[in-house]
């Protein structure tokens, strides 16, 4: 039984993060809450967002608030989405389809990853319309077309092909948790388990994780190089790209966009829109955060495609200060992955009101009643280098 009295209590997606933390073991939890090598840039993702400060103005009529945003035909009820992830049922079992099945409910976006633990047929039925398709493009072509063909044929009409894992990133957590691929039951592994009955239990019944769509291909592998190469490869490059959108009918988004430069080759080369993303800090540990480079991205853009931005958003507040920077949307990882970690499908579901509710409490006191009026006048002097904000 999940301890609904106790989700309640979860003021914030810390609160959630904290609780998920207790409930599962050490290796999986890890799995989701690390990042590359000294996490800097993870951290960094969610400072940048919070150091980004807005002025309110008041006496403004703010009885009525409009969190709805409309992207690629479609509305939804609110400026997010879930990114997509992979493996995540090894995070929590079933968490796929629960936050697949609550997007679809809460009227917002879901990500399926290619590398997701439930095949993208079953995740385009359960999110019903509002599901989108992530490609990693794979080192064997007749692997990329496969899934190509699989997402249209599911009936996806946006796909975000992912650009920032030429190489895979470097995480130390899961190296010092001798995380396994294909996976193994070592002793750490074992007392995990021991520690976390009612993970091991739920496990057990939904049945060992894999990345279903590849289930086939990946029987033989046995290192994580294997499996890497199936999944993706490091020759993906602007030529690879082109080919795709000849082939994709729908929307196509390039995610991992860091650099202006990459933001308007991928206008030039007929892109519906990118994410800008590094990966919630998972690739390099190197690299800046995404609301440090989003306003000269957006400029590059100049709204010739839609901007997403994702990495470190866990506040309400931090869709306005994205919307604030240049961005049309966000979508977020871990806070909803922490969500269903605390407590199942209702857990993700109270990930999302906490979000919705401080969404809808900081565009009451920013004296803005609709979030599409969010802009870069909102943003105080000390980010006077935007484009458009107060000087
Ligand atoms: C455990 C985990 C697995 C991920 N798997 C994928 C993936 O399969 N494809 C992808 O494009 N991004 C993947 N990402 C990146 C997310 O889509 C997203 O960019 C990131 O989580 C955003 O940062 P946030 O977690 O701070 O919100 C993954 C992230 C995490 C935490």
């Amino acid at each position: 039984m999940v301890d609904l009295m106790r989700l309640d209590r979860a003021a914030s997606i810390d609160d959630l993060r904290a609780m998920a933390r207790r409930r599962i073991p050490r290796f999986a939890f890890d799995l989701v809450d690390g990042g590359a090598e000294s996490e800097r840039n993870m951290r960094r993702n969610c400072t940048a967002f919070e150091e980004v400060e807005l002025v309110p103005r008041y006496m403004v009529d703010v009885s009525s608030i409009d969190t709805r945003t409309e992207l690629f035909g479609q509305t939804y009820d609110a400026p997010f989405g879930m990114a997509p992830i992979g493996m995540l049922n090894a995070f929590w079992p079933g968490a796929d389809l629960s936050l697949a099945r609550l997007c679809k409910r809460q009227n917002l976006p879901y990500v399926a990853s290619s590398a997701a633990s439930t095949t993208l047929e079953a995740l385009a039925e359960a999110a019903d319309g509002n599901g989108w398709f992530q490609l990693y493009v794979s080192g064997d072509d007749t692997v990329t077309e496969g899934l190509v063909a699989r997402a249209e044929a599911a009936g996806y009409d946006v796909m975000i092909v992912t650009a920032d894992v030429p190489a895979a990133g470097k995480r130390d957590r899961d190296i010092r948790n001798r995380l396994a691929v294909p996976f193994r039951i070592t002793p750490e592994v074992a007392l995990g388990l021991m520690a976390h009955p009612r993970w091991s239990l739920e496990t057990l019944f939904h049945g060992k994780p894999n990345i279903a769509n590849y289930a086939d291909l990946l029987q033989s592998a046995t290192s994580y190089a294997d499996v890497q190469k199936t999944l993706i490869t490091p020759a993906f490059n602007w030529e690879a790209l082109k080919r795709l959108r000849d082939r994709w009918g729908g929307k196509l988004l390039v995610k991992g966009i860091l650099h202006p430069d990459d933001a308007a080759r991928c206008t030039e080369a007929g892109c519906d829109g990118i994410v800008v993303s590094n990966h919630g800090g998972r690739q390099v540990a190197f690299g800046p955060a995404t609301a440090d480079v989003l306003p000269a991205i957006a400029e590059a853009v100049a709204g010739r495609m839609k901007v997403i931005v994702d990495s470190g958003i866990r506040r309400g507040a931090d869709m306005m200060r994205a919307k604030a920077l240049g961005a049309d949307f966000t979508l977020t990882g871990r806070a909803l992955a922490f969500g269903v970690g605390a407590g199942g499908a209702p857990g993700a579901a109270r990930a999302v009101e906490i979000l919705e509710l401080e969404l809808v409490r900081a565009l009451g006191q920013l004296g803005v009643p609709r979030f599409a009026d969010v802009g870069p006048e909102h943003l105080a002097v000390s980010r006077s280098h935007v484009p458009g904000s107060v000087r």
